[in-house]
């Protein structure tokens, strides 16, 4: 392959495509699948068939365009309309009257994106307030391209970078990732380019490259997305820094339970294979590269690096203390260097444009941008790419369209099991790797789970425990034994059983764990704890002095009741109660049966009069 044959690759997808009258892309993310967009796909094809117009209208399939929360997306042209919920009560109305609106040039109004008040709609996503203040580097090709299809990734100016890269100097590449001050993703934000260094530097052969596809996060899906909608990206970068570090040989880890994520790698890589992109003699430079998949071992310790590299090798997924460095002895005791898919897919882009470019985005010490997963109490759910150093309330209340129903934002936690809750004063806070770390929080792989006043902070303690618990591998006796000990003592305090002196003993325990576990699992998980001490003391002591749930969660130690002078008897509690234990005629004040109230809150949540009150 040949920089020209790559230009006439471009060409000839663009003469393709230009017969189109109209380009329609469907996504088909995990997400939009799961509303029925894959039926949606089938069917506007169908219905252009059937009407003639399949020479006429493009339909195809795209990764996740990020905003799940309305999905299934549809977008036209070069985001020209974007279209929610497509199909997600009638498949065949929708896409009718989406055909129609090609025919007549029209819009479908019903099916536009909404602003929060239910009267503005918006036709382009760019004015859409989710996309308008985001910098989408890294998912620039998300949601545009069909991640199947290697042409139109070449279109779009795939691996150019590749072939930049081969006419480089080694130590140039490496220089240039180093100058522009990428940051591992995947957690810890370690310096990428120092990490090449000491792996190119290292004895021995052969030298790995490695992507960590397993996000094993609870409630994250970034990773998932872009190996899902643009896979060539992770490869390239692969590729690319095979040669930097002098590795014929690369391993995608990727989760296991991400099979769409799989069938879309092993796709690219044998289309790179068949253009010459894997393989020999790589755009007849001499260097020779390959890349397999690996499936991971489904637990969340597999992601962390040792633990990652024993498991390709075929053993337990369980880390070791890592007094060598994998860069010196890691898979198969041979240099290793590991990097998020997310570090990957930056790399083309930073040898695209220099590294100049690359270090203008961001702050001083947080260079580029960072990609999101904000869910939870947030108007907006879905996937986001900012620059780093944009505030938490421009994330949230910005890009987030702020809290549902328009309640109180309480706290929003960040990296995960291994992060913190971070409090409203901090709304103001630039979100990188340094200032979250500082807050008592942390970056990790970009999980922003966003809480409001019904939320209750020791409740979520718990939740992550309990999944640290579960993930614990056992290796070592601190995690093992004292993440459990954790857990049953803030288990104990939203039962209503909390003593004096239990958050002295959580805090004690915390710094033993800290500093007694083998991996940044143990070391990490006291964080969702201390961080929910540090800025919700008082709900803890709500908790353990008065026996009360401020946030009325806790289910032993709360009691729903109605307010008699505020019920305007509307039935809409009695109506939604699971257990139907609200009784009351029409009209007239309802009462809650206690002994049969199950503390669901069903009721609370639902009440329009603010006539339910938990004590
Ligand atoms: C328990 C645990 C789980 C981890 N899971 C992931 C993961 O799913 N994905 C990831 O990229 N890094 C994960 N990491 C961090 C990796 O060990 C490693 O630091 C990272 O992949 C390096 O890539 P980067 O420098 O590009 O961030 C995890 C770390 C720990 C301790
Ligand atoms: S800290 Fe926990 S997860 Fe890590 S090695 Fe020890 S027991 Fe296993
Ligand atoms: S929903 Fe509220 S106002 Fe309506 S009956 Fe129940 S408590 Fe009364
Ligand atoms: S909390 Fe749940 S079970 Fe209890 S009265 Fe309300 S809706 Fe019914
Ligand atoms: S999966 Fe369709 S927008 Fe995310």
């Amino acid at each position: 392959m040949s920089p020209e044959q790559l230009d006439n690759i471009a060409l000839e997808y663009k003469k393709k495509v230009k017969i189109y009258d109209k380009v329609v892309k469907i996504c088909c993310g995990t997400g939009c699948i799961s509303s029925g967009s894959l039926k949606l796909y089938d069917r506007f094809k169908d219905i252009i068939n059937l009407e003639g117009l399949a020479a006429k209208v493009l339909v195809k399939k795209t990764g996740c365009h990020g905003l799940c929360e309305r999905g299934p997306i549809v977008v036209f042209g070069d985001d020209e309309i974007l279209y929610q919920s497509v199909g997600k009560r009638n498949v065949n109305e929708d896409v009718k009257s989406l055909i129609e609106t090609i025919k007549s040039n029209k819009i479908a109004d019903k099916l536009l994106y909404k602003g929060d008040d239910k009267t503005k709609r918006y036709v382009s996503p760019l004015d859409i307030p989710f996309y308008a203040g985001q910098n989408r580097i890294v998912l620039s090709l998300n949601g545009t391209i069909d991640p199947e299809d290697i042409d139109e990734y070449i279109q779009r100016g795939g691996y150019r970078a590749l072939y930049k890269a081969l006419k480089m100097n080694t130590d140039e590449i490496i220089d240039w990732v180093q100058k522009s001050g990428l940051r591992g993703r995947g957690g810890g934000g370690f310096p990428t380019g120092a990490k090449w260094r000491s792996c190119k530097d290292a004895e021995g052969q052969p030298k790995y490259i490695l992507a960590n596809g397993d996000e094993g996060d609870p409630g994250a899906f970034m990773d998932r997305s872009l190996m899902e909608g643009n896979p060539h990206a992770v490869l390239e970068g692969m590729i690319i820094g095979g040669y930097a570090i002098g590795s014929n040989q690369g391993y995608i880890y990727v989760r296991d339970e991400y099979p769409l994520a799989v069938n879309r790698l092993s796709k690219a890589i044998e289309k790179a294979r068949e253009y010459g992109f894997l393989g020999r003699n790589i755009f007849n430079s001499g260097f020779k590269f390959d890349i397999t998949i690996f499936r991971g071992g489904g637990a969340f310790v597999c992601g962390e690096s040792t633990a990652l590299m024993s498991s390709i090798e075929g053993k337990a997924g369980e880390p070791r203390a890592k007094y060598v460095h994998t860069v010196e002895k890691g898979l198969w005791e041979k240099p290793s260097n590991l990097n998020n898919v997310e570090t990957w897919a930056c790399v083309p882009h930073i040898i695209n444009k220099g590294w100049e470019w690359f270090a203008s985005i961001g702050t001083q010490g947080s260079k580029g941008t960072k990609v999101f997963s904000l869910v939870g109490k947030v108007k907006n759910t879905g996937l986001i790419e900012v620059p780093m150093g944009m505030t938490l309330r421009e994330i949230i209340f910005g890009l987030g369209g702020g809290i549902q129903g328009d309640k109180k934002f309480k706290a929003v936690q960040t990296g995960g099991p291994s992060g913190g809750c971070i409090p409203a004063e901090y709304l103001e806070m630039p979100v990188d790797f340094d200032s979250l770390t500082k807050l008592g929080s942390m970056m990790g792989s970009g999980g922003m789970i966003v809480m409001d006043e019904r939320n209750c902070m020791v409740d979520v303690a718990r939740y992550f425990l309990t999944f640290l618990v579960e993930e614990s591998c056992g290796k070592c006796t601190p995690c093992r034994e004292g993440v459990r000990r954790m857990y049953e003592i803030v288990e104990r305090i939203c039962n209503g059983n909390g003593d004096k002196g239990d958050i002295e003993h959580l805090e004690e325990l915390a710094r033993a764990i800290n500093l007694g576990s083998l991996c940044a699992l143990g070391q990490s998980a006291p964080n969702p704890v201390l961080s929910t001490i540090k800025y919700f003391k008082d709900e803890y002591l709500a908790h353990i002095e008065d026996k009360k749930c401020p946030a009325g969660v806790c289910k032993a130690l709360i009691k729903f009741s109605i307010v008699p002078e505020k019920c305007t008897g509307c039935t809409l509690c009695a109506h939604e109660c699971p257990v139907k234990c609200i009784t009351g005629k029409k009209k007239e004040v309802h009462t809650i049966d206690q002994a049969q109230c199950i503390r669901c809150g069903t009721c609370y949540d639902n009440c329009r009069f603010d006539a339910i009150k938990i004590e």
